[in-house]
């Protein structure tokens, strides 16, 4: 069935992954529209990563349904889901280490997003003027630090041409001005009609960009709704938040607690998992 303007982008009907014991997706539905842009926060092991295993098709569910546009996706894999619109980051950077920076854009947008010759050498320029990785065009990825490295998963799936984008931890470790550029890139690609679904342990990253927060634990979705509204919520406080975080926090402000910058103590802000 094609998508028509009102319907959902990305549907999950009753989905449920497990490894072994662990329940990582227990029984998830969720809707994103086109356009929409939604945060995930949850503890560590939540499995927030798995979700996107499931969505963009590096994991299969052991039950329930994946639509995209309208298209049952669920046994498809990550590379006919790529190209289907369906573009993500991962928690820990992939690139290819041997290649440019500027070849591993090219990459994402020749074999995900399609397109050849001069119009996708020009489209990977573009995009990496826009994720301020230009003048790293023609570094060797392999030779990136972590931040860049970062840039980089987000400049390929970017180049993909993505109707909807997964982003997976990618202001973990950015400064204030970091954190702020890459909410203005995230923006502007929203902007562009693309779909954002973004999985974040800095909560002021995602208080400054999304309309809709999504808590994630246990496999289980425990708040969903208006980003201040969940965050005040006292199921979403005791498995993801604490105590410690400030009532300022709750009602919505950008930098918690006052102008310092500082984040909350939230649970595991400097993860190290690896992606699942
Ligand atoms: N391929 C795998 N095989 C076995 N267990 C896995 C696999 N991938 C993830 N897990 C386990 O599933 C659970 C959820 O992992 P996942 O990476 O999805 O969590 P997460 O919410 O992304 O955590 P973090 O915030 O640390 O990134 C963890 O217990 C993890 O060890
Ligand atoms: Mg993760």
């Amino acid at each position: 069935m094609p998508d028509t303007a009102d319907s959902a982008l990305l549907e999950l009907d009753c989905v449920t992954k497990r490894f072994g014991k662990v329940v990582v997706a227990d029984g998830l539905s969720l809707t994103v529209g086109p356009g929409d842009i939604v945060g995930i926060v949850g503890p560590n092991g939540a499995g927030k990563t798995s979700l996107f295993g499931l969505i963009a098709g590096d994991l299969e569910p052991g039950s329930g349904e994946i639509r995209f546009g309208g298209t049952q996706v669920t046994r498809l894999d990550a590379a006919a889901r790529c190209k289907l619109g369906i573009g993500r980051t991962f928690q820990v950077p992939r690139p290819f280490g041997g290649m440019t920076v500027f070849e591993n854009t090219l990459v994402a947008a020749q074999q995900g997003g399609g397109l050849r010759g001069r119009s996708s050498h020009a489209y990977a320029a573009q995009v990496l003027e826009r994720t301020g990785l230009d003048r790293d065009a023609n570094v060797p990825a392999g030779r990136l630090g972590l931040l860049q490295r970062k840039r980089l998963e987000l400049a390929r799936a970017l180049a993909t041409q993505p109707r909807l984008l997964l982003l997976d931890e990618v202001a973990g470790g950015l400064t204030d001005p970091e954190v702020a550029e890459l909410v203005e890139i995230v923006r502007a690609t929203r902007a562009e009609g693309v779909a954002v679904v973004w999985i974040e342990h800095v909560v002021r990253a995602l208080t400054a960009a999304v309309e809709r927060l999504i808590c994630l634990a246990a496999g289980k979705f425990v708040g969903d709704g208006k980003p201040a509204e969940v965050l005040a919520n006292p199921a979403v406080r005791e498995v993801f938040l604490g105590a410690e975080v400030t009532t300022s926090l709750a009602a919505g402000s950008i930098v918690p607690g006052g102008t310092s910058g500082q984040i909350p103590a939230v649970p595991g802000d400097a993860p190290a998992a690896p992606d699942g």
